[in-house]
């Protein structure tokens, strides 16, 4: 038998890839799950998006291998984008890097500046692959605390008094999985300050900017931001494209170019349709927007009842794909979401997951139909 790595001692399997086998077997046993756990949007990406994937087949050279930093028009677009959106010059040339996805820029960036025994600020609550990433490049992971109390946001003085000297990067993510939590107008403005103080670099990963939130944010608006600071985006939740694989990450030339030296060592291009679908995308209109959060709307509102059903309490203002709610004092969430798996077939995340500071809360995932949603009332009322 041959050992694996010691890095791989430092990891566990994700929570999904091992919780979703478990919920799977369920369904294969014929209980009529419905899945509440896991962010992967359902509906439809803009048909612009299809027929380009769908008219890239014609192209003789679709088949072959792709610029290692993407179609030039792709870069384009992503940079006009974010001008339109976020207000942010990227130069296409250098500024910017597609990705397949902005979890593949999580492993890249680290893999770019962390050298092992470098210190990583990871947020707790937050996304399990800050850390495990952390690990596996042997580095150390520290995490800073999010509370209610502050509104789920970095206490940077309290930091402060912390020795920072081995931290390298800090990972920050608004509107915040999971909980919702948005950026306030200041906070980026002292989180660039913080990082020139202490010389950190800061990956601001902003992949739920346009879900439910009037007021879509880059850390790359505060001026002299791009010196210190790195921001991934994706078109997963944006346009209903995870399966796609499409993100990015904006910075400057000498982060991008270190970020693209381990990159085009990992893979040999992202698929010539793909891009052309992304670049479709990335022209949708303000009606895009409207409809989904139309959509996502409704389903929140539902999601808000089946939660008051629970017992749970929730904020009425938060942005992104997710209903973050607190369990009733002294319950415990993994026995909890057992209990509504194995008795009602309804698959809902527990906090924990994100780390200790969700210990008490349950995530609903808002990518389910109306139709499985009042189903899931329905079956809790029951
Ligand atoms: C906070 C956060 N970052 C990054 C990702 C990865 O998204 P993708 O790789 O699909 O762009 C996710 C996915 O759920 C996420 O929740």
């Amino acid at each position: 038998m041959i050992t694996v790595a010691n890095r791989l001692q430092t990891v566990e399997e994700y929570y999904f890839s091992k919780k979703l086998r478990e919920v799977n077997a369920l369904k294969v046993s014929g209980k009529p799950i419905i899945n509440l756990g896991i962010g992967s949007p359902d509906l439809m990406p803009p048909q612009t998006v299809v027929d380009a994937i769908t008219e890239s087949f014609k192209y003789p050279n679709v088949h072959q291998y792709q610029s290692y930093q993407g179609l030039p028009e792709l870069r384009e677009a992503m940079c006009s984008f974010y001008k339109t959106q976020f207000h942010v010059d990227a130069n296409p040339a250098s500024e910017i890097l597609p990705l397949m996805g902005s979890k593949e820029g999580i492993l890249h960036i680290s893999m770019a500046f962390l050298n092992p025994g470098d210190e990583v600020l990871i947020p707790n609550p937050g996304y399990p692959t800050y850390a495990s990433v952390t690990k596996l490049v042997e580095a150390k992971a520290v995490t800073y605390d999010l509370d209610e109390a502050n509104g789920w946001l970095p206490d940077l003085k309290a930091l402060e008094q912390t020795d920072l000297s081995k931290v390298k990067v800090m990972w920050v993510n608004y509107p915040h999985m999971p909980t919702g939590a948005n950026a306030t107008e200041t906070l980026y403005e002292e989180l660039v300050a913080f990082a020139k103080r202490n010389h950190i670099l800061i990956v601001n990963d902003n992949p739920y900017s346009f879900v439910l939130n009037d007021n879509p944010r880059s850390i790359l608006s505060v001026p002299g931001a791009k010196d210190v600071c790195v921001e991934l985006n994706s078109l997963s939740k944006t346009f209903n494209m995870a399966g796609w694989r499409v993100g990015m990450v904006l910075g400057n030339a000498t982060h991008i170019s270190a970020i693209l030296k381990v990159k085009s060592n990992m893979d040999s291009g992202m698929f010539y349709g793909i891009q052309k679908g992304a670049i479709e995308a990335l022209k949708s209109t303000d009606q895009w927007f409207k409809n989904l959060n139309a959509a996502y709307q409704k389903r929140r509102d539902l999601v808000w009842k089946l939660a008051d059903l629970l017992g749970c309490t929730y904020d009425k203002t938060t942005s992104g794909l997710f209903v973050w709610s607190k369990l009733p004092e002294g319950v415990d969430a993994e026995a909890f979401i057992d209990k509504i798996l194995y008795d009602n077939s309804i698959f809902i995340t527990p906090g924990i997951i994100f780390g200790t500071q969700g210990k008490g809360y349950i995530r609903f995932s808002l990518c389910a139909s109306e139709a499985e949603l009042q189903e899931s009332i329905n079956r809790i009322k029951n």
